[in-house]
């Protein structure tokens, strides 16, 4: 199984973007993890287009952007643009999954689909065909730092079971409350992408990523 963290700029220094997103990097993060939300899907609000343009060229870590906005399907071109290369949708937010989930293969980017803890796993089912990656949301979506919740990890499960039951190479990714115990929970059900915010940047996060790497190891 290949392992991959991805540190959630959310719980970043901003002042300080540029610095920390090398940090990670260099301590061996593949994946930098954006969250957008838009005060609507969620009653946060965070950034969006401007900082990922900003953001773009300026590393080697893959892009992955977690949208929480309703109707994401307006927004897909200018994620693309901006540097979008993991584009990841909420199933309740959509009209149409599966059109959304090919517009956003169609425009070069990794489709990948999330659900909150609060929807039923099998809502995804219908699309594991159409998308590289799966994030179980731990958390409810909408802030960093809160506690993971323990009956996703059966989601965990669940997912890596039914994919694997249709010979689907799908990667599991895991956001929210991910810390030194959890990380081993969600790796044992079946995950094997970790977003880490408060975990990482709440810390030294060079130190923190080599720490998570070791233990994933
Ligand atoms: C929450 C976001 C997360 C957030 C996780 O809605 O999707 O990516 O940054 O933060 P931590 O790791 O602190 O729970
Ligand atoms: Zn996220």
């Amino acid at each position: 199984m290949n392992y991959i963290l991805a540190p959630s700029i959310l719980s970043a220094d901003f002042l300080d973007l540029k610095n920390q997103i090398k940090q990670v990097e260099d301590a061996g993060a593949k994946y930098l993890h954006f969250d957008v939300m838009d005060g609507m899907f969620v009653p946060n609000i965070s950034f969006g287009i401007p900082v990922l343009e900003c953001i773009k060229g300026n590393t080697e870590l893959i892009l992955d952007v977690h949208l929480m906005i309703v109707d994401p399907e307006r927004y897909f071109e200018k994620f693309k643009e901006a540097g979008a290369q993991i584009l990841t949708v909420h199933v309740e937010a959509m009209k149409d999954p599966a059109s959304d989930l090919k517009k956003i293969k169609e425009l070069g980017m990794i489709p990948s689909i999330t659900l909150s803890p609060n929807t039923p796993v099998e809502d995804v089912f219908p699309y594991l065909d159409l998308v590289k990656q799966v994030l179980v949301m731990t958390v409810n979506p909408g802030a960093g730092a809160q506690h993971y919740i323990d009956k996703c990890t059966d989601k965990i499960r669940a997912i890596r079971q039914e994919a694997e039951r249709r010979g689907l190479d799908i990667d599991v990714e895991v956001d929210g409350g991910i810390n030194e115990e959890t990380i081993i929970t969600a790796k044992e059900a079946g995950a094997n992408v970790f977003v880490m915010g408060s975990s990482i940047f709440n810390h030294d996060p060079a130190k923190a990523t080599k720490m998570y790497l070791d233990i994933l190891k």
